[in-house]
């Protein structure tokens, strides 16, 4: 059973990084390999348009065929059981990167034929881990499920089953004190940090171990 989570923050120590842990941990639990990629430390950028994953007599087999930092990374998650990607989320959407990311994991696999969407052949689980500033009722008001829903549909296309994963009213800086941000309560938030952050990654400990079939 091979895990891989892709890290789609910039930080390799934050929100999105200590929940990805978690999950792993949980299916390390269940002896499943694991691996934690960072986006960030990669060199590569979003789809081409070169439509070489489209060619008649396409050799790419579902694999983005730009040969760059991303290459390696594909060809392991192709291989892979279970995918858990994670973001933040920056104005209403995933990270620019995680976006780039999913452009070149997922369109080789989207069939532009009538019929099957999906020209992958295997079956690859799936989670997707989403961190935030807002609470979950101003996330229901600004209507950001309408994101997850799309990428879940995305992560689909591999024919595993795909959850949504959701942390919200993260804490954002090592020492609020330091920062112009008056909009936010550094003793609330501190206290969400102390009491639910921990309640989060336990459940992210479990989506791993859940998720991580024997
Ligand atoms: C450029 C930028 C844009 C952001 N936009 C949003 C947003 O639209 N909604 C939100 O709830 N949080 C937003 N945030 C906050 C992050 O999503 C949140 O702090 C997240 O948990 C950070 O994850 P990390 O600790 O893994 O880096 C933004 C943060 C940054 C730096």
């Amino acid at each position: 059973m091979k895990v891989i989570a892709v890290n789609g923050s910039p930080r390799k120590s934050g929100n999105t990084a200590i929940l990805l842990q978690s999950a792993l941990k949980g299916a390390e639990t269940k002896g499943a390999e694991t691996e934690l990629i960072n986006l960030y430390e990669l060199d590569f950028r979003g789809c081409y348009s070169c439509f070489a994953c489209k060619r008649k007599g396409s050799l790419c087999n579902g694999i983005c065929a730009i040969q760059d930092g991303l290459r390696e990374v594909l060809e392991k998650i192709m291989n892979c059981d279970l995918l858990l990607l994670g973001s933040p989320i920056y104005f209403g959407n995933v990270t620019g990167e995680m976006r780039s990311f999913l452009e070149r994991l997922i369109f080789p696999s989207l069939s532009y034929n009538t019929g099957d969407r999906s020209v992958f052949q295997g079956e690859i689980d799936s989670a997707f881990v989403y961190t935030m500033n807002v609470t979950q009722e101003q996330m229901k008001q600004m209507n950001y499920e309408a994101i997850f829903n799309q990428n879940q549909a995305m992560l689909e296309l591999f024919h595993g089953q795909s959850e949504i994963f959701i942390c919200n009213d993260t804490y954002q800086f090592k020492d609020y004190s330091m920062y112009d941000a008056s909009k936010f309560d550094e003793v609330r938030k501190a206290r969400v940090k102390a009491e639910q952050f921990p309640i989060d990654c336990q459940k992210a400990f479990d989506l791993g171990f859940r998720l991580a079939k024997t």
